[in-house]
């Protein structure tokens, strides 16, 4: 954690592919993020094994699970930047989120967490925020509320090439969420 007034804050994707557009939001948000917000990407999670607790049990955590769940537990803050699947969370963000769950030392236990999602649709990842929400919470992360970040119709926000984040009003509002997670992360930590 950060001891020189700034916040360390780690930023998680839940899409693995090259050409994300969530992967493309979460790359824009340092240039976005007050300079007292610091932000770094989470380490990989995918490769890390379909959650078994036999696995768990005759080897421990895999060492993915422990150094993603050691940069979360670093953290003054959570940033999850995914899309939406079959109208909930990633598998494979999900299967990250469950390993960590079962540490002694629980990652996200009273860590701040703010959301935002891309997506192809009208709903821009709704559906998966709440789920994580629902998620997150059983594991005792304090969730940010607003403002919410739903990238809609994702394809028309970006570069078509580059893909750089080019709507001016998710800009704003990206703006304006990092300044107020800055200002949440304060609020519950003092
Ligand atoms: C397996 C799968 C399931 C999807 N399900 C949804 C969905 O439930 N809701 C939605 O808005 N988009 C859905 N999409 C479309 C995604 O919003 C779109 O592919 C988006 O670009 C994925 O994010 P990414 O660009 O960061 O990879 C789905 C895509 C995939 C591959």
């Amino acid at each position: 954690m950060a001891t020189d007034g700034n916040l360390d804050v780690v930023v998680i994707c839940g899409s693995l592919r090259k050409g994300s557009y969530n992967a493309a939001l979460a790359r824009t948000l340092p240039r976005l993020a007050p300079k007292t917000l610091k932000l770094r990407a989470a380490p990989p999670f995918d490769r890390i094994p379909h959650y078994n607790f036999d696995i768990q049990h005759a080897d421990g955590f895999p060492a993915e699970v422990t150094a993603f769940a050691d940069a979360i537990r670093a953290a003054d803050g959570v940033i999850i930047v995914s899309p939406e699947y079959n109208w909930t969370i990633p598998g494979a963000l999900k299967n990250a989120i469950d390993w960590v769950s079962r540490m002694k030392d629980q990652p996200f236990k009273d860590k701040p967490v703010a959301l935002q999602s891309c997506a192809g649709g009208v709903l821009g990842g709704a559906r998966m925020q709440y789920h994580m929400r629902q998620s997150l919470t059983s594991i005792d992360a304090i969730m940010f509320g607003r403002p919410e970040i739903l990238v809609t119709f994702a394809a028309k926000k970006f570069d078509e090439k580059t893909l750089e984040l080019t709507d001016q009003p998710t800009i704003d509002i990206v703006i304006q969420q990092l300044a107020a997670f800055d200002a949440f992360i304060r609020r519950v930590r003092d």
